[in-house]
């Protein structure tokens, strides 16, 4: 086995650590934008951190207007009133929409034209301005990964730019910025991590560095995810699945994600499902097609979910199908939508050939998953999952 080892940026963990910011802007920067969404200006995060910036000596221009699958229209808007504003560094507060959209804004500023000119792999020219990520939710990872996945809304294609440049320089992970996200919102994250590790565990590019991520992360949140979902106020769950998300995070940037990742995307790009209820949604048909392409390891994402005893002489057909059972159990603990006809998007069995070819699409995930994926097992996953 052969391969390459890194931990892109610097990163700061511990509650209240988020006062670090003005010291890892440095004295040179004297003009911030600031990304973030509508929910955290109304809990006030948003006005907290700017009130640290500007006791800084720090003049800022926040842009909230981020959606919850965000689109290359509103990083062109948020990229131009950047530009104008002369932004010296860009502060990435929220999910993983904000850090995706400030990231690819901070190459924006110093790359030309509109986002959808980068979307694909390696296109973006010149590096950004300096960035800093804040998540306030415990799950993409966006803060360690160097993608910025953007939906065209003109045709509803979703797809990543993906470029060394937009790895931030800085990631401040305090989860005392967590406790305000809702059980919803912290269960489908939580989930989105927990795929992140899972798939980078059984992706075909998988290595000893990336397993290490992965298992970690898939420990801490199997015991943990579901008390930071129903006591949102325990500080300790919410510092583990944040811990954990950005564990999950190096875990994907080294091996990358899978079909669940790829099956996801046409939910979100056709039918605006957010990232993490897709992914959620599908992962326990996806982990049953791929049970027999990797079982063991399968039998193992069990064990460190905390459904088998880690001593235990389990097989691994038995071990596989039965991690496909417990996701299933852990949708169902955590009350997320378990089949694509609850989500009452006007998903019907028509759509099905379109999303397969669309998901086939996303290739770099698909190309990571254990198993190959052809349209017809992306028809039948989509079929299984409809009720
Ligand atoms: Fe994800």
């Amino acid at each position: 086995m052969s391969f390459e080892m890194f931990i892109p940026g610097k990163a700061f963990f511990g509650a209240g650590v988020v006062s670090k910011v003005v010291e890892l802007i440095g004295n040179g920067v004297k003009k911030v934008f600031l990304v973030t969404d509508e929910n955290l200006v109304r809990h006030g995060t948003a006005k907290r951190l700017e009130q640290i910036l500007e006791a800084g000596g720090v003049e800022v221009q926040i842009f909230h207007e981020v959606e919850p699958e965000p689109s290359v229209e509103t990083t062109d808007k948020a990229a131009a009133l950047a530009r104008n504003f002369g932004a010296q560094a860009v502060v990435g507060l929220g999910g993983g929409s904000c850090m995706d959209v400030a990231k690819a804004v901070s190459v924006l500023v110093t790359n030309e034209g509109s986002a959808a000119n980068y979307q694909g792999l390696g296109l973006v020219k010149k590096p950004g301005v300096l960035k800093i990520m804040i998540p306030t939710t415990a799950g993409t990872g966006s803060e360690v990964t160097f993608t910025a996945v953007l939906i065209r809304r003109s045709d509803g294609f979703k797809g990543g730019i993906n470029d060394e440049k937009l790895f931030a320089d800085y990631a401040i992970l305090d989860p005392e910025l967590t406790m305000t996200a809702p059980p919803k919102v912290t269960a489908a994250s939580g989930m989105d991590a927990l795929i992140h590790a899972l798939e980078a565990y059984t992706s075909i590019h998988a290595t000893w560095f990336s397993d290490m991520f992965a298992q970690e992360a898939i420990r801490r949140i199997g015991k943990w995810i579901r008390i930071a979902t129903w006591n949102g106020k325990n500080l300790e769950a919410r510092s583990h699945m944040q811990y954990a998300a950005y564990l999950a995070g190096l875990a994907l940037v080294h091996a990358g994600v899978g079909a669940c990742h790829a099956l996801s995307y046409p939910l979100g790009g056709m039918f605006g499902v957010g990232h993490g209820i897709a992914n959620a949604l599908l992962i326990p048909y996806v982990v049953r097609a791929n049970a027999f392409s990797c079982p063991g390891r399968y039998t193992n994402v069990l064990k460190w979910l905390g459904y088998v005893d880690e001593g235990s002489n389990i097989n691994v057909r038995d071990g596989a199908l039965l991690c496909a059972e417990a996701l299933d159990e852990l949708l169902e603990d955590l009350e997320l939508p378990r089949t694509l006809e609850s989500l009452s998007v006007g998903i019907t069995s028509e759509h099905f050939p379109e999303m397969a070819e669309k998901a086939l699409a996303v290739s770099r995930p698909m190309e990571n998953n254990p198993r190959p994926f052809d349209k017809e097992l992306c028809i039948k996953i989509y079929e299984e999952a409809m009720k």
